[in-house]
């Protein structure tokens, strides 16, 4: 917990007029979401849910240190998160649990009334993107899709650019979720990031759900990371939308031979065959003619990086190498650091709040998206990222699996907003 000054918004609340909040599932993810929130003079801890005890466990005694009004616990079953969901003064849940579970519970909250803020991804199917947006036009109860690297410093600079035009016209962008997930999707079953080969029922932490997407399905099963700020900068449903996607997927090779390295091959899970290619490739077309390569890259040896690159008619600017080149302005066909543009583009929220934001994990971007979703709940308002975002960026997990089941068939983008893309007008972030 820090000791640190917190800025004026964190001082607004009062005992009366604090935020209620739930937080079903309180893992890794939950439990960093627990402590933004105890961090906050503007919020208090309503209920939580979770089916591990262990898990419960830990968030009482994050809350007992922090906190002196009542808390409710629910871990009877795996349904247990409606009862919660049932409280009175419950302002807003916020849904950290494995993927399968989010829109199931993101469609309760929303029945029940309840302001929703659900971790990525949002959805597995068509079909669940669609019982977001029907959920909530028929509700009137809003969601927010959790998605932090919307909020990253660097993310924030660069649609600031954007906005300001800095690219000229956009033609052209990168990103994916590359990232070594192997010692996450396999471990020892007593720590989330130990050392062996175990998943499923023997595992613990994400190794649990996670791996069996990559043991069943041929698809990019984590689009919104890299898709998400791409979505923002290119006024995704404010303007313009997701029109169509073609995919392709490597072999599979990574979490096999991870298997074989620290288990040995006569380890019963060296003979499981992973459905999902170690290399998922997704080019998505626009309604303004622009187009997204989205890279899913998880099983193999690599570095983190969500490998973004932003293009338009008069430069780019791209995350691998910070790098970054304007005509006109940068050396002649040569790239320069990207570190004085950013510093010159500085979102102001990240420049008022950054150092504070620090504390907050995954390098600040956490307490932005915290932020955004108690502000919306304070005045239930649509928030930055909404159910047809959640729609949007979801379905390129189904519409990814369509297109390599049909050797890279073109798959068209439902239009979640029915048309309403046209006319919403992109947020001021
Ligand atoms: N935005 C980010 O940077 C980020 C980072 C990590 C994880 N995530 C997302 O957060 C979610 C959770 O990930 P995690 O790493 O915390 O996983 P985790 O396995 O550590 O936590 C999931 C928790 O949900 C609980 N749970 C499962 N079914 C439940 C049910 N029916 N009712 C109540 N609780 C239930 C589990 O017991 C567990 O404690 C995932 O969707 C993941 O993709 C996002």
């Amino acid at each position: 917990m820090t000791t640190m000054v917190k800025p004026s918004w964190a001082l607004n609340g009062s005992k009366d007029s604090k935020l209620n909040i739930g937080l079903i599932g309180v893992g890794l993810r939950g439990t960093n979401h627990l402590e933004n929130i105890l961090l906050r003079k503007d919020c208090s801890i309503r209920a939580i849910c979770d089916i591990d005890q262990n898990r419960i466990k830990i968030a009482r005694e994050l809350i007992e240190k922090e906190q002196s009004s009542k808390v409710e616990y629910f871990s009877a079953n795996e349904l247990d998160y409606q009862n919660l969901l049932a409280l009175k003064n419950l302002d807003a849940v916020i849904i950290s649990t494995p993927w399968l579970w989010h829109t199931r519970m993101a469609v309760d909250a929303m029945e029940a009334g309840v302001y929703a803020g659900l971790e990525v991804s949002a959805a597995n199917t068509l079909e669940e993107c669609w019982d977001l947006v029907n959920t909530h036009e028929r509700t009137g109860t809003h969601m927010m899709l959790l998605e932090n690297v919307n909020f990253r410093r660097d993310i924030m600079a660069v649609t600031n650019m954007v906005r300001q035009d800095v690219f000229g016209e956009l033609v052209h962008f990168r990103c994916g979720y590359q990232h070594d997930l192997r010692f996450v999707k396999l471990n020892d079953g007593k720590t989330a990031y130990g050392k062996g080969v175990e998943f499923g029922e023997n595992g613990i932490s994400e190794s649990k759900w996670r791996t069996e997407h990559s043991l069943m399905r041929n698809a990019d099963v984590y689009p919104t990371h890299g898709l998400g700020p791409i979505a923002m900068m290119a006024d995704i449903n404010r303007g313009n939308r997701l029109l169509s996607l073609t995919s392709t997927a490597t072999k599979s090779i990574g979490l096999h031979n991870y298997i074989v390295e620290n288990g040995g091959e006569n380890h019963p899970n060296a003979d499981l065959k992973f459905k999902q290619g170690d290399i998922i490739t997704s080019t998505i077309e626009t309604s303004r003619g622009e187009s997204i390569i989205v890279t899913h890259d998880c099983n193999l040896p690599r570095p983190y990086s969500l490998g973004f690159r932003v293009q338009g008619g008069k430069g780019l600017w791209e995350v691998d190498g910070n790098r970054i080149y304007i005509e006109g302005k940068s050396p002649a066909h040569r790239w320069e650091d990207d570190q004085k543009w950013l510093e010159q583009y500085d979102h102001p929220l990240w420049k008022e709040f950054g150092d504070y934001a620090a504390e907050a994990g995954h390098g600040g971007m956490d307490f932005f998206v915290l932020n955004a979703f108690v502000e919306a709940v304070k005045e239930n308002k649509a928030p930055l990222i909404d159910c047809y975002d959640a729609a949007a960026w979801s379905a390129v997990t189904p519409l990814s699996e369509l297109s390599i089941e049909n050797n890279g068939a073109p798959q068209a983008f439902p239009d979640f907003t029915r048309g309403q893309w046209m006319k919403r007008q992109p947020d001021i972030w």
